[in-house]
């Protein structure tokens, strides 16, 4: 018996589409959708980036943590912060919630949408495209380790990126029912 839950979680890097894909899931399904770094946010009354400024990444770090502990247990969308990886507690966490979508992208690709609105507090570094490439280099194996199944989402639309996880998610009810 697994004792996978029925959620469907997205992990990837920065930029790889997990917000916007995951607001697109949860009015797909109309499943409810939960998102680690809005928890955080809220938590603190802060955006991330003032986080980061204010408290440090390990205070962010260890509400990530906290922020999986809060989530129930039940069917719903979880969308995770980049760097939740990094944690191996973290990863035994969320596949308990259910299957683990790895969402990835080239790093052009990736950098050109980490870099477009939302502020990313560890890409604001002298040289934004070698911090990139170097947590990329560092983190891809992670999410290669923990994930279910990886979807390149380069040229990709967020509701084609939908898409594929729904039949994805549909593939793997077949072969477990
Ligand atoms: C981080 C990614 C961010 C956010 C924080 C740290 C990371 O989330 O959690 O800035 O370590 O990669 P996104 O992946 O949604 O950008």
């Amino acid at each position: 018996m697994s004792d996978r839950g029925a959620a469907i979680v997205l992990i990837g890097f920065m930029g790889s589409g997990k917000s916007s894909v995951g607001r697109e899931l949860a009015v797909r399904t109309g499943l409810p959708r939960y998102d680690t770094d809005e928890m955080i946010s809220a938590r603190y009354g802060l955006p991330i980036a003032e986080i980061f400024a204010q408290h440090g990444e390990a205070a962010f770090r260890a509400a990530e943590t906290d922020a999986l502990g809060q989530v129930p247990r039940r069917q719903l969308i979880l969308v995770t912060g980049g760097g939740i990886v990094l944690r191996e507690e973290n990863v035994r966490a969320l596949r308990e919630f259910g299957l683990l979508v790895n969402l990835t992208a080239d790093e052009e690709t990736l950098f050109e949408r980490a870099t477009r609105r939302k502020a990313r507090p560890l890409l604001q570094t002298a040289n934004p495209q070698a911090t990139l490439s170097e947590l990329f280099r560092i983190r891809q194996p992670l999410y290669e380790a923990a994930a279910d199944l990886t979807i390149d989402t380069s040229a990709l639309r967020h509701s084609e990126v939908a898409d594929r996880v729904l039949q994805e998610v549909a593939e793997t009810q077949r072969h477990v029912g």
